[in-house]
């Protein structure tokens, strides 16, 4: 520190000496500093201070100053601080006056504190705390503390300072009371987001030599504003999800940021589709953006999702994403098997790889889990063949044959190639249908039986038997004779075979009687031939076609009707066709009296079906009459059986041919009568049958004709074949 030592020195006048000195001397000298030589500057000699008891006097009660007399000076007797001793006051002195006796005199002594720049400029606080929106506009301004500096003039505080400088400027004015207000101006907008918490230095100076200076500390929390959108870390977001997935599943997790602060940055997650079913099958947690499975993911009715997600802060601002969702697909679906077309039945001689089945198969699955192989259970004569992809044709591998097996239950299953595999299977029942291609075997390749002569015509010989692995009509035996002749003889004209059972008769195909027409026209015109227009019984009775034959086509059984009719017609071959109808009445009979009262029946029968309309007038009487005539024709046959019973053993006569009573003398001459008759009568149960005619204790004798066709027995009574020279039968 200079010290500055200013000297005035007045005289006032000489005798009453009055003298007046000043001193300038800087404050905060050391205690002991020299202030100022005061008898130099007074003119007074050390002896006269010394004599004259030389002191200081002073109202002040503190005393800075001290005076030495021995060195005529005064001396700091204690530090002086000018801001305590004169706080703001610019001039700043210490008066007091040296008081001397012998003789009394006093001078006064001004000595001037000046300032020195000892007090920096301070703030009453450190610190200061501001909290500023970030919506702040630019120009905003905000007071600051000033600084004090207690110093005066040039080192009294002079100008502030703030830094950094980025956002804030400093602006200052000059009040009238010469104090400085101090205002902060915001020149660019704030952001939280990049900077929350500002740090200002607002230093204020001072003048002095050395400068000094005081800061303070200003803290800026920027506030937030909802002025940031949330932004989803992705745009689209992709995942895999299984399908058959539990519901709950995490398919994925969507992350939205918001740069923004509290509610300002909270996020609240959102699916938003619409139309199509998303929602039904996603949810999104509306805080952690964990996308789950509430639904049923099934890979064979949807592959892919799309899920669009809204992320929104609470001020309203939102982001959105796409989150795509590809479904794996699980191997969940069994093959199913079609079947397109089918065969039950399939013949037996069916060609090698003769599609039997088609077969399409579907799986809906994909990949592997799609691909499916089919394959039949082993053994089989069949083969799955492929066509194109998943279709199938199930033909045949090798021969068939009905006899072997007439059916098979061929199972197709088809599985897949997913892991695990699913398999799925379906059988068809294959009936195999019959081909004749089975010949009848007899049971024996030769057969032998033994006969009595003169044995009863359609006696049961033995019956042969053959037998046909075919089935149903392909097995179905009818046995004929061949032809063969035995001594020249036609083997047809001693035995015959029943079609249907094999049984060997020496009857069957009797000739009953032959109807002969004649047409006077030639060529086509009178080519005739003979059909069964009507019959009782149409099993029993065929005619032939060319030669008008009337044959039984069966054995004659008790359970036929007694009374058979049989119409037949001839036509010729003419155009327009002619013909003509007969009636032919055959009584089937046990005995002649039989056959004669069914006879007396047929002559009236034939005489009302000629005219219909009298018939029916007189059916009544009709109806009378036979009334009358069967109980005379059952007494009379009662009468006439019991004396036959007890003159003849009882006749079994196969055919009884009726002779009207005329013709009864011909008995025992062994010729027949040729007679305009076409009454016929057969007994029933010919095999056991006799010929046995009314003459008591006669026996008929059954003669073979060589010439005859092959009937045994045959007895015509025909119109037109009178002249025939030969008679079948002879009676003895
Ligand atoms: C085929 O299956 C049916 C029904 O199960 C059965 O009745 C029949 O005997 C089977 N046929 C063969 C040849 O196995």
């Amino acid at each position: 520190m200079n010290r500055q030592v200013l000297l005035f020195i007045s005289l006032l006048s000489l005798d009453s000496v009055f003298g007046q000195v000043s001193y300038s001397i800087p404050e905060e000298m050391a205690k002991g500093s020299l202030v100022g030589n005061i008898a130099q500057d007074l003119g007074l000699e050390i002896k006269r201070l010394i004599s004259g008891k030389a002191k200081i006097y002073t109202r002040d009660s503190d005393e800075y100053i001290e005076l030495n007399r021995e060195r005529g000076v005064l001396l700091l007797k204690e530090r002086i601080d000018r801001e305590a001793l004169c706080t703001e006051t610019a001039l700043c002195a210490l008066h007091f006056q040296i008081i001397l006796e012998n003789p009394m005199e006093f001078y006064s002594v001004t000595v001037q504190i000046t300032d020195i720049n000892d007090n920096a400029p301070t703030f009453e606080k450190n610190e200061m705390k501001f909290k500023i929106s970030e919506s702040a506009i630019t120009g905003a301004k905000f007071v600051l503390e000033r600084a004090v500096d207690l110093d005066v003039g040039i080192n009294d505080l002079q100008n502030y300072e703030l830094k950094p400088t980025d956002h804030f400027v400093l602006k200052v004015h000059n009040n009238a009371n010469g104090n400085k207000n101090v205002e902060m101006v915001l020149q660019k907008p704030l952001d939280r987001e990049k900077q929350e918490h500002i740090s200002l230095v607002l230093t204020a100076v001072d003048g002095g030599e050395p400068q000094m200076s005081g800061t303070m500390l200003i803290v800026i929390t920027v506030l937030d504003v909802n002025d940031n959108t949330p932004v989803f870390t992705q745009s689209t977001y992709k995942t895999t999800v299984t399908e058959n997935s539990p519901k709950g599943t995490v398919v994925a997790t969507v992350t939205a940021s918001d740069a923004d602060q509290g509610s300002n940055s909270k996020i609240t997650y959102s699916i938003t589709n619409t139309l199509d079913n998303v929602r039904k099958v996603f949810e999104v947690n509306a805080e952690t953006g964990e996308v789950s499975l509430v639904g049923h993911i099934d890979f064979e009715r949807s592959r892919h999702f799309q899920i669009n997600l809204l992320a929104s802060d609470e001020g309203g601002l939102t982001d959105s994403c796409k989150l795509i969702i590809d479904v794996q697909d699980v191997n969940d679906n069994k093959p199913e098997i079609n079947i397109m077309s089918k065969s039950n039945v399939i013949s037996e001689d069916a060609k090698l790889n003769t599609v039997v089945t088609m077969i399409n198969i579907e799986d809906k699955d994909s990949g592997e889990n799609g691909k499916v192989q089919c394959f039949i259970n082993e053994n089989m004569p069949f083969t799955l063949k492929t066509t194109t992809i998943n279709f199938y044709n199930l033909v045949t591998d090798s021969d068939l044959d009905r006899e072997r097996a007439s059916e098979y239950n061929i199972t197709v299953t088809c599985s897949d190639e997913g892991v695990p595999s699913l398999s799925s299977s379906v059988t068809l029942t294959l009936q195999i249908s019959d081909v004749n291609d089975n010949s009848p075997v007899f049971e024996r390749s030769s057969y032998e039986a033994y006969i009595v002569e003169n044995n009863t015509p359609g006696l049961s010989i033995f019956t042969v038997k053959a037998r046909d692995a075919d089935w149903n009509q392909n097995a179905r035996v009818s046995y004929i004779l061949e032809d063969s002749s035995v001594n020249g003889v036609p083997v047809s004209s001693y035995v015959s075979v029943s079609a249907d059972s094999g049984v060997i008769h020496a009857d069957v195909g009797y000739l009953v009687t032959k109807v002969v027409a004649v047409d006077v026209d030639s060529g086509q015109n009178a080519w005739l031939s003979y059909k069964l227009q009507k019959a009782t019984d149409r099993a029993l009775f065929e005619v032939g076609l060319q030669n008008g034959e009337i044959r039984t086509i069966r054995q004659v059984t008790d359970k036929d009707v007694v009374k058979q009719r049989l119409t037949v017609i001839v036509e010729d071959n003419g155009q327009p066709s002619r013909s003509a109808t007969v009636i032919v009445n055959v009584a089937v009979a046990d005995s002649f009296p039989e056959v004669l009262s069914e006879f007396t029946d047929f002559t009236h029968d034939k005489e009302y079906n000629d005219n219909l309309t009298f018939y029916l007038v007189l059916a009544l009487a009709v109806v009378s009459f036979l009334f009358i005539t069967c109980l005379v024709v059952i007494i009379s046959v009662k009468i006439y059986r019991w004396r036959q019973s007890r003159i003849l053993y009882h006749s079994n006569l196969p055919v009884i041919p009726y002779y009207p009573p005329r013709y009864s003398d011909t008995l025992g001459t062994g010729t027949l009568q040729h007679v305009y008759n076409y009454e016929v009568c057969r007994t029933t149960d010919s095999r056991k049958s006799d010929c046995k005619f009314g003459r008591a204790g006669s026996q008929n004798v059954l003669i073979m004709d060589p010439s005859s066709t092959g009937t045994m027995q045959r007895i015509q009574n025909e119109k037109s074949i009178l002249d025939e020279p030969d008679s079948p039968i002879e009676v003895s």
